[in-house]
């Protein structure tokens, strides 16, 4: 591998301009994989989930009883009368060192509940604005694709599926983040405001389902966290300090992100 100035790889061969021999044998380029307001915004979703999860915790401590009745039944993993686990046990509540605080937790969850609306609504009108949804709204072969890629994860074949910037694992999984976020927002709005909002508490099946779904959606961000997280170590340094820089550095032979988004405009 040749070293070269990395805005020169970049020239190189993202664009294609010839560079009369002193970076034609280079290897590696560096593209732009990721704007900065995408940066930003991924960036600020981080705690503000936190927060909103940490604080929904609190909240949902206030009227469970954690000893031996239990008044929320429902949140619950089993089938018929058999319950294999309850949210939460009391050894969670310890562990987390979460104390019986609801109005911590309204108060933490109503300031933030609006920075959590607001980022999600400028991620999806910057994608949507940039013309990036491109690499992220799932195609017809994404579901194949997402097959494929698990498989791959679990050693159970090899080879990961042609991709520019994201695969049909990542497409589906990115855009039912967005899915979850607004599924959240109305869920927190019908429990929120039942009375005056009680269209939109009815359009979901009443309080107690407006608030059923909350959790589980909640559930839903916690497994995509997880899922998430592992995935950005196995993926390793390169694509981590993408999220970070914004740029990151590739094989020439790869597909170019930057002239497909050249091609889209
Ligand atoms: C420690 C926490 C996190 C780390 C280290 C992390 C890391 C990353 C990285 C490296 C990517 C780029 C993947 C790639 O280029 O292949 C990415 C994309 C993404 N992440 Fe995260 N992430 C974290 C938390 C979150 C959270 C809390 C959410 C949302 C609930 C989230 C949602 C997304 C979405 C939607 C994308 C695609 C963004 C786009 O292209 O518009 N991430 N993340």
């Amino acid at each position: 591998m040749q070293t070269t100035h990395p805005a020169s790889l970049e020239q190189t061969a993202a664009s294609g301009v010839p560079d009369h021999g002193e970076t034609s044998k280079a290897s590696i380029r560096m593209e732009l994989k990721h704007p900065l307001a995408i940066r930003w915004m991924h960036w600020v979703s981080f705690p503000v989930l936190f927060t909103m999860i940490w604080s929904g915790i609190l909240i949902y401590w206030n009227n469970s009883d954690n000893l031996n009745q239990h008044p929320h039944r429902v949140y619950r993993v089993g089938i018929g009368k058999f319950t294999l686990f309850r949210f939460f046990p009391d050894w969670f509540y310890k562990l987390l060192h979460a104390p019986p605080h609801v109005t911590l937790g309204l108060s933490y969850h109503f300031f933030f509940m609006w920075i959590f609306a607001l980022n999600g609504l400028a991620w999806v009108l910057y994608t949507w604005l940039s013309g990036e949804w491109r690499f992220i709204v799932p195609q017809r072969k994404s579901f194949r694709e997402a097959i494929q890629v698990t498989l791959v994860d679990l050693h159970l074949r090899k080879g990961l599926p042609h991709q520019t910037k994201y695969n049909g694992a990542q497409r589906i999984a990115y855009t039912a983040t967005a899915l979850m976020g607004a599924m959240m927002l109305f869920t927190g709005v019908a429990i929120y405001k039942p009375t005056q909002m009680h269209w939109l508490t009815s359009l979901l099946g009443g309080y107690e389902m407006a608030r059923w779904l909350h959790f589980w959606v909640t559930m839903g961000f916690l497994g995509f966290f997880i899922i998430h997280v592992l995935q950005v170590v196995l993926a390793g340094w390169n694509n981590f300090r993408s999220m970070v820089s914004g740029y990151e550095i590739q094989p020439v032979s790869a597909p170019s992100i930057e002239a497909e988004r050249r091609r889209a405009k």
